[in-house]
């Protein structure tokens, strides 16, 4: 058996004899057990699914690389995707490894700086958009639907296909399904394709449970928890700034079936649940990601008893994504020591008290 998602789920996927097995190695992230945090929550039966361990450091990958092995079998000229930066480069990154020309719209001035270095390293046509991302989502489809170029947006079904398969690993390693699975929301393809993915193995007798879909979004992009678009989104979390989601109707749908909830974040919430996931887990996820584990800890707040429990926190991107963030909003602090073993020692001892 091959690397990736394709290889590895072939059975569950939209693929034929004439899909070119591509792979850049996606799929197969830790399902890693909570040290620390699920212990001071209260729910010790606590994993987080690492889907910055994806070739370029998100769960877009998983969908990526299903959307453009069926671009690639049905004779495609070449990829666009509209994008807060992961779909960009991922888009980006596969569109290289099958050399494909990719186009991606960015807003302008909005997306986290690891992400436009990827764009740029794999050789992307970037599009600065002068708007934001429901905008510049919107140009995309404009344009695919008049040119004969793919769409890679998660309005592409390929992708939700592809990213289901982080539902079936979750299944695979803990041998059955979550009771809750907390996980980020911005455009809402991902609680869409996980839901997808959990009912999928449910009905093929691969779990005996559902688990629970507790979405969260950030307050000042809340678009579904406040039941209308959101013409200007804020929030630190950049991935996930969106005002109109293109898979609201699908994330209802999960939360509803699914017995769960979709819910809203502060910023605050969210930088506090970034910062204790790397200091108290040592698991550095961008800001976006850490959407899940702060509205765990705003459940817990509320009275959710996760007692006797198994709960999964979707970190869906890598911290280094984000650098400027990171040094921003993490007080460190950096000694600066003369090159002698005596200072540091000094301040070394002193610190160990
Ligand atoms: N977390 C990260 C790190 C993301 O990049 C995104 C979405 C989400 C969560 C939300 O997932 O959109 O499926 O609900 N990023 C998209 C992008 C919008 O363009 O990279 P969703």
């Amino acid at each position: 058996m091959g690397i990736g998602v394709i290889n590895k789920y072939r059975a569950f996927l939209p693929v034929t004899e004439d899909t070119p097995s591509l792979s850049l190695g996606e799929g197969d992230t830790p399902l890693v057990k909570s040290s620390r945090l699920g212990q001071e929550l209260g729910c010790p039966d606590l994993y987080f699914k690492l889907e910055g361990c994806n070739p370029t450091g998100s769960f877009k990958d998983r969908g990526m690389v299903v959307a453009m092995a069926k671009a690639l079998e049905q004779g495609s000229v070449g990829v666009m995707c509209a994008s807060t930066g992961n779909t960009s480069a991922s888009a980006a990154a596969y569109s290289a490894h099958c050399n494909l020309p990719a186009f991606v719209l960015i807003p302008k001035g909005e997306v986290a700086l690891g992400k436009l270095a990827q764009a740029m390293a794999y050789g992307a046509k970037i599009l600065m958009v002068e708007g934001n991302f429901d905008v510049a989502l919107k140009l995309a489809r404009a344009f695919t639907d008049k040119h004969a170029i793919t769409l890679v947006n998660s309005v592409n079904p390929h992708r939700l296909e592809g990213q289901k398969t982080a539902a079936f690993e979750v299944v695979d390693d803990l041998g059955d399904a979550p009771d809750y699975l907390f996980i980020p929301v911005g455009n809402a393809g991902n609680i869409t394709a996980y839901w997808r993915g959990f009912r999928e193995y449910y009905q093929a007798g691969r779990s005996t449970i559902l688990p629970r879909m507790m979405g969260f979004q950030a307050e000042g992009a809340a678009p579904i928890v406040r039941g209308a678009p959101v013409a200007n989104p804020q929030t630190i979390a950049s991935a996930i700034r969106i005002g109109n989601p293109a898979s609201w109707q699908s994330a209802v749908e999960a939360r509803d079936r699914s017995g769960g909830v979709i819910d809203a974040v502060s910023d605050d919430e969210i930088l506090e649940a970034y910062r204790l996931l790397a200091s108290k887990e040592g698991i550095f996820g961008e800001p976006a990601s850490a959407a899940s584990l702060a509205g765990l800890m705003k459940l817990r707040r509320q009275g959710l008893d996760l007692a006797g429990k198994r709960v999964v926190c979707v970190i869906t991107g890598s911290g280094l994504k984000d650098p400027d963030l990171a040094v921003s909003s993490i007080a460190a602090h950096a000694i600066e020591v003369k090159a002698t073993l005596a200072a540091v020692e000094e301040v070394t001892l002193g610190m160990m008290g």
